[in-house]
């Protein structure tokens, strides 16, 4: 079997991106591009991978670490075939096909790259040595940018021409190098080393292994790709928008196809790692982010943003509510407008309402807060109903302090429950009470102040106010003017 390693390029700057930002880590769709080319890769089992790092190496590398590539440092950034250049040392030995690919071209499919190495083994054996390279080139309506395939009468490629370097004519071709080669081993080895800068930007140029090989009679062979989205390049922020909006809709044609409504795809924004389930529907505005997964017959209504959080089935989430970090069972309903920052543990069934902002909560199963709470840092068992404004009150300046309550406790409305604190089983407290001491099970506490009546205070104090004269009068008044 044919051996394969690859060379991917990550070392440039990206100078037209105008970021602090290392170009292949800014992200589509959720992911760094660099992370979506990687992932082309994956599928089609490389013996090696050894990725060429330069400008933010630190932070590429962290990026990547442990996703079984190799790194080499290009320290100065002299061109594509001086990138190459670097990592032949770590390639030493190596006997077989070498690909070749750039990091910021993100929506590189396993497929097109399986068909580059499909053509360039057609024929291997025939002739003493082979192709000693394949690439990909493709058709564009507006060329502007990319080096340019030229070709002779007979339609063989000669070489590669870049942007800057065009005569006026060439710069009218519209065949381009999409940056994706396959190399025979040898050939590159040997090769690479021989590339001068004799050119407009003084760089080693990759591409000029193209018109060697065709001078040294060497056979080469272009693979000319009809999707032009999916080989396009990525160099400024424009092109960075364009392949995230093909990037979006590649991810939610995906999940329609298996089952998932997904209202407008234009204006719905899916990571590339989300996972959805079955007949769950999805509403216009919503983001759903990271390592976040959907179970089936869900709704995720306008408006909502879920990051790296589980959602159980037939589970609904209203309008414009955020979802961090949290897990959430079955059958609950959350929102609209509930806010779920990071740790939350909630069960099956359970009833999260309009503003209520929860953090670090357990909930079992069927427990509700229905409207206008503060949960934080909380124990909460099942069947516990959290009245219309209350607060935990789990911060002393210093130190977070745990409330625990337990299975079927009710919490009337407007209380403040003061951490550390519990209340128990089936205890019920009333309205408006500041609990500072634990609750027994099935005990009442109230903690106000008694309600007191003085019959006819008002009218002693002459504070009588008929609203409906006054608005007659006003209106007299408006009026008379
Ligand atoms: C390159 C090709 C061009 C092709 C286009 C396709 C060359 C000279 N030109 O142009 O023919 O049409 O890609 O997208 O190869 N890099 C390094 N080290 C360097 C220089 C670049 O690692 O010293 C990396 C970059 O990080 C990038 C890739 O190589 O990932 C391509 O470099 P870039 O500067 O974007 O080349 P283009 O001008 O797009
Ligand atoms: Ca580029």
């Amino acid at each position: 079997m044919k051996k394969y390693a690859a060379i991917v390029l990550a070392a440039g700057k990206g100078t037209r991106m105008k970021s602090e930002l290392p170009k292949v880590l800014h992200k589509v769709a959720g992911t760094p591009m660099l992370g979506h080319v990687l992932g082309a890769l994956k599928a089609l089992k490389m013996k090696r991978t050894v990725v060429v790092v330069g400008h933010g190496s630190e932070s590429v590398r962290a990026e990547f670490a442990g996703s079984g590539v190799e790194f080499v440092e290009q320290k100065e950034q002299l061109g594509t075939g001086h990138a190459v250049l670097s990592a032949m040392g770590a390639l030493k030995g190596f006997k077989g096909s070498v690909l070749v690919l750039s990091g910021d071209v993100p929506l590189i499919t396993a497929s097109t790259l399986k068909g580059l190495l499909r053509l360039h083994n057609r024929g291997q054996g025939q002739g003493k040595k082979g192709a000693a390279l394949s690439f990909i080139s493709a058709i564009l309506y507006d060329s502007t940018g990319y080096g340019r395939v030229v070709r002779d009468e007979q339609n063989s490629v000669t070489g590669i021409v870049e942007q800057k370097d065009c005569t006026p004519m060439e710069r009218l071709i519209n065949e381009i190098n999409t940056g994706f080669y396959i190399f025979d081993s040898d050939f590159l080895q040997k090769s690479i080393k021989k590339l001068k800068t004799e050119n407009a930007q003084g760089e080693y140029y990759l591409p000029d292994l193209i018109s060697m090989a065709v001078k040294e009679g060497r056979g080469i062979r272009a693979l000319t790709h009809i999707d032009v989205l999916e080989v396009m390049g990525v160099n400024n922020r424009v092109e960075l928008s364009r392949a995230s909006a093909v990037m979006r809709l590649r991810i939610l044609k995906d999940l329609m196809l298996s089952g998932v409504t997904v209202i407008d795809p234009g204006a719905t924004y899916v990571d590339a790692t989300v996972k959805v389930g079955r007949d769950s529907v999805i509403y216009p505005g919503v983001h759903l982010e990271g390592s976040t997964v959907i179970g089936k017959e869900c709704r995720i209504e306008e408006g909502v943003k879920i990051t790296d959080s589980r959602i159980g089935d037939s589970t609904t989430v209203k309008s414009s509510s955020i979802v961090e970090s949290s897990s959430v069972g079955k059958g609950a309903t959350l929102g609209p407008f509930a806010r779920l920052r990071p740790g939350n543990a909630l069960g099956a069934e359970v009833r999260i309402g309009n503003f209520v902002e929860l953090k670090k909560v357990r909930m079992g199963r069927g427990s509700k807060a229905g409207h206008l709470s503060y949960l934080g840092d909380a124990v909460i068992g099942s069947g516990v109903n959290v009245g219309a404004g209350t607060i935990t009150c789990n911060y002393d300046g210093k130190n977070k302090f745990i409330t625990t309550i337990a299975d079927d406790a009710f919490i009337g409305s407007d209380s403040q429950l003061v951490a550390p604190v519990k209340v128990g089983k089936n205890a019920y407290v009333g309205s408006g009470t500041t609990v500072t001491k634990d609750v027994p099970a099935g005990a009442l506490v109230v903690a106000r102040v008694e309600q007191k009546i003085k019959e006819g205070w008002v009218a002693k104090k002459g504070l009588i106010i008929d609203t409906f004269k006054e608005d007659k009068k006003d209106k007299k008044k408006k009026r008379g003017k």
